[in-house]
């Protein structure tokens, strides 16, 4: 038997409506398709707008581009995804790192405000795993210093804060449809924009349409169209949005896979205290979760690596994740040091995650239980 870490969830529609796609005869951006993953997302989200992206980096970039940022700071969390900084370094502004805490790996909330200057512009936020940041001090410290809050939400849709989907209560919320999320389309993404300024969605659709005001010719609005600003190409082909409407209509199913397979780990870690593990995923204390990732932190860098080792051998499939930003290349490029950061410096190596996705049958299920326990038992 074989444990998979991720297997992208195949529903028996993707390839009827890619089909369609490709004979309605509009295989490029923003047709039929599109408009129905939009206005499912709206809708869902309870989303005031949604601009479908080619992948959650380039709706980050396009965040950027809007809110104009060169030269103008941003503070994000140093454990994190490359795409964050890049996008930042891409439209020439500066990346300030800052810490996360130790219970949900999620930006720390009071380590935030000692790092705001005259130049910050905005807080990223990464919802880690699913789990929701404690968005309402974030917010209050936004309203404070009038900075935008961009919230990644690559990992975290179909998960909330206080009943608010996450990605919807900053100014702004980056999604990921990339195959190794919940619902995937290969590569893709999504921009929620939670502000009702009407320019300023505007000035969005054209940056996202090649700094062309075609979003407003499709609709009627204006007789031709033309270059008007600054952009790039970030709407994805209808194959894509094809693809993704037909994720997007089992949704809920595939969130309930995970969150009891979520439940089988938790029941695990909860029932015996293993001698090498410091901590596990608890979900998320802040609303609905979307068991995106389930991870294990030990005691020591050894012990994760012996665990891996032999996991691998039983055929099972786990990994560690992010490398902090400030200990990378560019992040030492950028001046920063491995002491600026230790914890993230050292959790970065004891962390693990376990297979989780929603094609897992329950004889896998049982029998990664089995195999876990078993290594973990032996690693003393
Ligand atoms: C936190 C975070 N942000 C951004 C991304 C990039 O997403 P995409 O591949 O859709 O550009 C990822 C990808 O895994 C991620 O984990």
């Amino acid at each position: 038997m074989k444990s998979l870490f991720n297997v992208p969830y195949k529903s028996n529609n993707e390839l009827l409506y890619i089909q369609d796609a490709i004979q309605l005869g509009k295989t490029g951006g923003d047709g039929c398709y599109t408009a129905l993953c939009q206005r499912k997302l709206e809708e869902v989200l309870k989303s005031n707008k949604i601009l479908m992206t080619t992948s959650c980096t380039h709706a980050l970039e396009l965040v950027f581009e809007l809110i104009e940022l060169k030269d103008f700071e941003v503070i994000m969390p140093s454990y994190n995804y490359p795409s964050t900084a890049n996008s930042v370094l891409l439209k020439g502004g500066k990346v300030v790192f800052t810490e996360v805490n130790k219970e949900n790996l999620c930006i720390d909330v009071h380590k935030i405000e000692e790092k705001i200057t005259p130049k910050t512009k905005a807080i990223l936020v990464v919802h880690y795993g699913g789990t929701s940041c404690d968005m309402e001090p974030i917010m209050a410290l936004a309203d404070k210093y009038h900075l935008y809050v961009v919230e990644d939400v690559a990992q975290g849709f179909l998960s909330s804060y206080k009943n608010k989907w996450l990605g919807t209560i900053g100014h702004f919320g980056c999604y990921s449809f990339h195959e190794t999320k919940n619902i995937n389309c290969g590569e893709g993404g999504a921009l929620s924009i939670n502000s009702i300024d009407h320019s300023l969605i505007e000035k969005a659709e054209n940056i996202r349409q090649k700094g062309t005001n075609r979003s407003a010719y499709d609709r009627g609005e204006v007789a031709f169209y033309e270059w008007v600003s600054k952009g790039s190409s970030y709407s994805p082909s209808e194959i894509l949005m094809a693809y993704l409407f037909a994720q997007l209509e089992v949704a809920e199913l595939l969130q309930m896979r995970r969150r009891d397979l979520f439940q089988h780990y938790y029941k695990l870690f909860q029932a015996t205290a293993y001698p090498s593990i410091e901590a596990f995923s608890s979900g998320n204390m802040y609303g609905a979760f979307n068991a995106h990732i389930f991870y294990v932190i030990f005691k020591t860098e050894n012990y994760a690596r012996c665990f891996m080792e032999q996991l691998r051998s039983n055929n099972i499939n786990a990994y560690t994740h992010f490398i902090p930003l400030h200990l990378s290349k560019m992040g030492k490029n950028l001046g920063y040091h491995k002491e600026d950061f230790p914890y993230e410096a050292s959790v970065c190596k004891r962390l693990v995650r376990l297979p989780i996705h929603s094609m897992m049958e329950q004889d896998t299920i049982d029998f990664t239980m089995k195999e876990i326990h078993e290594v973990l038992m032996r690693l003393k």
